[in-house]
């Protein structure tokens, strides 16, 4: 098969790595792809919002599957503008991609298909939206309705928070027109897992749950990022709730978008809050997770392309979807002053001294004119070992991280330090 996966992170360098061990691969292309991506297929200078750059380039190398990695080709109709030029595509059409897209449209489909979920009211208007926060007697969580690169979502201590943030997303529009409407909701307060399926529209495959971990510094400290680190799985997620989320939020809400008529194929991930009251989703994403992609398709023994493929064409039932018992770490080396402003340029070292079973994903990285990886982003690379356990797993992934260098490089020491923390123990932090 020829296949153009569209994106450029750590998450597409890692389905690039899988996508290669395929049979059924005959050329992978990536748009536009980075250093780490360009070891398993051929890098194409199209940008993933370029909507009409990415068909003329899957019509070009005559693509017989686009996977799409990034939201914002998926909430813009990239699946669906490939779909109409003949081309399977996999990944929700842009109807779909509301879920993630539109926070009112996922909080409405939450209502009208009983998924649990905090309590919320979405505003059009900013002076009501304000009235609002002095009303109600709870924290809230101020959310720019659309997509605005992770960065759209306020958790406020205060009213005077609380303002600030609608003020920041309606008046001074610091998120673009994803920041016109706000849902505002009840804030909660629990441990957080990431719940990502393959499906089809039909049939739903769970993968392993996972998490991530947000914040800049250690123990949670700091401003919020893209993701710092990930692991799976969580040992402390009881079977029972995993259970639950299984059923009675993935696949009610496949059922409930299928219902709706806007049937959703893809990757779906329901970000999830552990709360005293029970599992709540925090948020809805339609695509694979970052850095959550990496720790989880290092545990898929299946051929990542024919489940792709599958779910384009709604036979996902047919192909196997296994998982190695194995738990993994991975954890992102980042520039300095990152998510701020960061340098750029600086040459990575010693990448060849990890140990071969262990996996280094570039993000934001690039080559310079001699050829040297050096840093060209915020979230530079992801390395990522696996275990028996997770403690195992996160012990070689430090060994690893301390052999690569970069010029002021940063990383957590605490990724899923706190992963055998039963529930009980861990609850409301
Ligand atoms: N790990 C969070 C995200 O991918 O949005």
């Amino acid at each position: 098969m020829n296949v153009l996966l569209v994106g450029g992170g750590g998450r597409e360098h890692a389905i690039a790595w899988k996508i290669a061990q395929s049979p059924l691969l005959t050329k992978l292309w990536i748009a536009p792809g980075n250093p780490g991506t360009a070891l398993h297929g051929e890098n194409v200078e199209v940008k993933a919002t370029d909507l009409d750059g990415i068909v003329a380039l899957a019509q070009r190398i005559a693509a017989d599957l686009v996977i799409v990695g990034p939201e914002d080709p998926l909430a813009a109709g990239l699946v669906d503008r490939l779909e109409a030029a003949g081309i399977a595509a996999f990944g929700p059409s842009g109807a779909a991609a509301q879920l993630e897209a539109s926070k009112a449209f996922a909080k409405s489909l939450m209502r009208d298909a009983n998924i649990a979920t905090s309590s919320s009211a979405t505003f059009d208007d900013a002076a009501r939206a304000t009235a609002y926060v002095h009303d109600v007697s709870h924290r809230v969580v101020v959310k720019a309705d659309g997509l605005a690169a992770g960065k759209g979502v306020t958790v406020c201590d205060d009213v005077a928070q609380a303002e600030a943030a609608i003020d920041a997303a309606m008046r001074d529009r610091a998120f673009g027109a994803a920041g016109a409407r706000v849902v505002i909701e009840e804030r909660m307060f629990g441990r957080e897992t990431s719940a990502h399926a393959f499906t089809d529209g039909v049939t739903v495959r769970h993968m392993p749950f996972s998490c991530d971990h947000k914040p800049v510094f250690d123990g949670d400290r700091g401003p919020n990022t893209g993701g710092m680190g990930a692991y799976s799985p969580p040992s402390w997620l009881p079977e029972r709730v995993a259970d639950a989320i299984r059923r009675e939020v993935t696949e009610r809400t496949v059922s409930a978008l299928a219902d709706a008529g806007t049937p959703y194929r893809g990757v779906i991930y329901p970000g999830m809050m552990l709360t005293a009251d029970g599992p709540r989703v925090v948020e809805y994403n339609s695509r694979f997770g970052d850095p959550e992609t990496e720790v989880l398709l290092p545990r898929l023994r299946s051929d990542l392309l024919a489940i792709c493929d599958a779910v384009a064409h709604g036979r996902l039932a047919e192909v196997p979807v296994e998982w190695s018992d194995d738990a993994t770490v991975g954890v992102i080396m980042v520039a300095p002053g990152y998510p701020g402003t960061y340098p750029t340029g600086a040459p990575i070292e010693g990448i060849e001294d990890v140990d071969d079973d262990v996996q280094v994903f570039l993000a934001g990285t690039a080559r310079d004119a001699a050829g040297r990886l050096v840093t060209a982003g915020g979230r530079v690379l992801c390395v990522v070992a696996s275990g028996k356990t997770v403690a195992e797993a996160r012990e070689r992934a430090y060994d690893n991280v301390k052999r690569i260098s970069f010029e002021g490089a940063h990383y957590r020491t605490d990724i899923a330090a706190r992963a055998d923390e039963p529930l009980g123990v861990a609850a409301g932090r």
